[in-house]
Order: C-alpha cells, then structure tokens, then sequence
C-alpha cells in the first residue's frame, strides 16, 4: 500500500487528480483523509460527495503565500457554496466572492466578515443589492449603468454608500470552453473596453453620491491552464487605470483580476502550479503599472475551482453491468448528471478508480463506459475509463476532482435526491450537507384540489 504524500507542495504526481491524502493499493482508491472509503460509503451512503480537509485548506494557504499578504484573496462561492466550506475559507483568512442573495447570505451564515465579501452579477435586482447594503459587503462589483442606476437609488434609500469595483471586459480571450469564456468584448458582462464603456461607468460612478469608486474588476475565463492570460489582463487593466487617470484625475486603488486557475482533472494532465501563477501576476502588475506611471494599485483575485475541484472526489456504488457484444462494457452507478453535469454539459472529461478492497475476480480488466442512471444517452460520467478486474456489482467507484461545479450545478432530474457531502481529515468525517430524500425533492409541489385536477376538459364526443 502507498501512502500518498499529506502536505502541501505542488508536486502531486502520485495522487493527482486525487486530493493529497489518497491512499491506494495498487489502482484501488482506500482512503481519503484518513477515512476508509467503505466506511465513509457504509456511514453515509452513496452517490457521496467527499471533500478533503488537508486540500481545500491547503491550497487557500497556497494562494495565500503565493501572493502575499498585501492580495485579497476572495475564494469564488459559486465553485462550491455550503456553508461549511465558507467557514473553512473564512478560517484561512479569506474573503468570499457571492454572486446572488443566496451565496451572499450562506457567507453570512458561516461568519465571513462581511467586509471581505465581493459580491458579483450581471443582473442584481434591487433586493439583492439592498441586502448587500445592509450587511456590509466590502465590495460590489457593478456590471452595468442600470445596475450603477440601481446601486445609487439602494444607497439613497439605505443612507448607505457602497464600495464599488466596475467590471471591465478587456478583450482578452482565454483558451477556454466557450460557456466560461468571459473576458472577451461581446458578453453580458462588465463595461466593454474597446467601445469605451468602461471610462464612461467610472465617470457616471463620480456622479453618484452613494456609490464610492474603489478599483476595477476583470475576469477572462475558467479552467485557465496556463498564465498568459492573467498577464494580458493585469497589462490591460493597469492601462485603464493609466486612462482613468488621464481622462477624470482618479486615480483607482484597486485590481481584482477574478479567478480561471485550472485544475488537473486526468492522471498526467498539467495543471498550473499557484505558486508560479502568483509570482507572475505580481509581477505582470508591477511592470504594468510602472509603465504607465501609477503607483501599485492593491490587487485582489477570486479563485473558485483551483481551491475547492482537486479537494472533491464523488463516491457511487456500481449497480447494472452490461457487456455488449462487438461494443462496449456499460458499469452503471447510482448518480450521474444531475450529481455531475460537466460531462454531458462540457464534455468534461474525468479520472474514474475503483475504490475499496476488490469485489471478487471476474467481470475483467479494462475500458468501460461509466454511466449515470438518468433516462439520457448523455448521462456518461467516463466514456472509456479504465477499470482493474472485479468491477462488479456493489463495488465503489470514485471520481476525482468534482469539488467544483458538481453540487452547485446539481439537479433533480428524474426525481433524484440530490448526494450527501462529507468533509474528511484527520480520520473523522463530518457532514457538510445532508442527503435529501424524496420527501425533500417533493416538498415544494402543491397538489392541485381535486375540482382542478379532476375538471373534466371539453366534451370529446
Ligand atoms: N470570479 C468571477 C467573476 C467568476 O465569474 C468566476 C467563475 C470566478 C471568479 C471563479 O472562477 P474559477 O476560479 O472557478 O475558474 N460552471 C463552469 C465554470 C463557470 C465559471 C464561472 N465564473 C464549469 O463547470 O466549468
């Protein structure tokens, strides 16, 4: 048995994309964070979503040491909003970046300090900003003149003044899936810079009473591999500030250059390491900055995926196995799409491994589509991973890398109940979130009176 190393450093060779404290007997999965897998299956049931304590916490002090005291770093909410993984964020000295009354409030609920919140979206309704009033977020990142519009009349109404980044969309183009490409020009996001919306929302913000122009926003895109875009993007913010200067007289504080660090998800992928991420965004604002003569504004970023992905892992238990003559080995589990939608949406690909002590011999070695039990040719978790011998029926499969983006963007579909998620270390495992059941996934239907239901419709004959 190898035991993986527990502690920090980027070089994870050995259980990547497995968090660090995997432990594997040869392919086989046997524990994580100490805890037996077929225990933490027998305790809390499967499909299960597992987050390793020593990861996600070491890789906030990652981000934390790779950039230094003097950066904000926000993680992104929307990776992976519970409550529990908040108050690890809020335990590591992080803020929190919220994109929605219900992000904003789990913040509240797990004691971030509220003025380490940055709260985001393109569509804020008024209730969502007073709120954010109200509780004191540090910063609100405005979108658009009509949200500025709105955030003005909030502030009136609250005797509030807000702390405002405006977002830009500086036109850099991030090699990433089209659904989370966002820096480029024709987006629903942020001032577009190139028409110069931009400088007109930093004059329209000097006009506004209740809206205090802190700094500028970007964010080019997720799942980011490597660091020219992070560096296009400090050169092309510190060049606005450069105008904003020129053109008002402001001189802005603030960069927060958003998140988009990408994450190994298959055995051999290169993930980029935050250390050297860090370095050369530092780097990359202080060169930027000093061509254009500004002092270094305060930089903040907003990682979501690269803290919270690689500290996942999902844990189901095989049910149908079917070989199909001339085709494939088809090993059905008990979630699928609507506990991972990645696949069917991204075509995300991800690293399969039996998990606990093999069920037996028999059913062979080899490729085998892993799929979901959803009524959905889609539902393919792994179109061709590879399984050891004795993957049968009641064995435990487990998924690597699905922290982010796999509870937030889960469903009901086919009235599933949506998995249970556990924090493991230590050899304890704790939950974060409870497993709903079916009487959870109906509780909001409303039987219609049975005059309604049972109205006869038009005569038929
Ligand atoms: N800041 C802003 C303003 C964002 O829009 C996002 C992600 C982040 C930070 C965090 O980015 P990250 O470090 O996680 O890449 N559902 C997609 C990802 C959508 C990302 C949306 N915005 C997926 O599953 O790949």
């Amino acid at each position: 048995m190898r035991a993986a190393q527990d502690s920090g450093g980027p070089a994870r060779a050995g259980t990547a994309p497995f968090p660090r404290t995997a432990v594997f007997d040869g392919p086989r999965l046997v524990a994580v964070g100490g805890v037996d897998v077929v225990e933490l299956a027998r305790r809390h049931g499967t499909p299960l979503y597992v987050l390793d304590h020593a990861e996600l916490a070491g890789r906030m002090r990652e981000y934390r040491a790779a950039l230094g005291a003097d950066v904000d770093v926000a993680y992104a909410a929307k990776a992976l909003c519970v409550v529990g993984v908040l108050q690890v964020a809020a335990a590591e000295g992080l803020g929190v970046d919220v994109a929605s009354e219900g992000e904003l409030v789990t913040a509240h609920r797990a004691g971030v300090p509220m003025g380490r919140v940055v709260f985001h979206g393109n569509n804020k309704s008024v209730d969502e900003l007073a709120a954010a009033g109200r509780l004191g977020v540090g910063r609100v990142v405005v979108d658009s003149f009509a949200e500025l519009d709105r955030l003005e009349r909030v502030g009136r109404r609250l005797g509030h003044v807000f702390d405002v980044l405006v977002r830009v969309t500086p036109g850099v183009r991030a090699g990433t899936h089209a659904f989370v490409r966002t820096g480029h020009d024709d987006t629903k996001f942020g001032f577009t810079l190139s028409a110069g919306l931009a400088g007109e929302a930093v004059a329209r913000a000097g006009r506004c009473p209740h809206v205090r122009l802190r700094g500028a926003h970007c964010h080019v895109g997720s799942q980011i591999l490597g660091p020219g875009a992070f560096e296009d993007a400090a050169a092309v913010l510190t060049g606005f500030l450069a105008d904003v200067r020129d053109a008002h007289g402001v001189v802005l504080e603030e960069l927060n250059l958003g998140g988009g660090l990408g994450i190994a998800y298959r055995r051999g992928d290169r993930a980029p390491v935050v250390a050297d991420y860090g370095a050369r965004l530092v780097q990359a604002l202080r060169v930027g900055a000093s061509a254009r003569g500004l002092p270094e504004p305060r930089l903040a970023v907003e990682p979501g995926r690269s803290i919270v992905g690689p500290a996942g892992i999902t844990l189901y238990t095989v049910g149908t196995v079917k070989d199909v003559p001339g085709g494939r080995r088809w090993v059905s589990v008990d979630g699928g799409m609507s506990d991972n939608v990645r696949p069917a949406l991204y075509g995300a690909s991800y690293e399969v491994a039996a998990a606990g002590p093999a069920a037996g011999s028999g059913g062979g070695a080899g490729r085998a589509a892993v799929v979901g039990k959803h009524c959905e040719s889609g539902d393919v978790l792994a179109p061709e991973a590879r399984l050891p011998d004795g993957v049968a029926e009641g064995t435990l499969l487990a998924v690597a890398a699905t922290g982010a983006y796999g509870h937030v963007m889960a469903s009901n579909y086919n009235r599933l109940p949506r998995p249970a998620m556990v924090l493991v270390g230590g050899g304890r495992s704790d939950v974060l979130v409870r497993r709903e059941t079916v009487d959870d996934v109906l509780a909001h239907d409303v039987s219609l009176p049975a005059e309604v239901a049972g109205a006869p419709g038009p005569a038929v004959d």
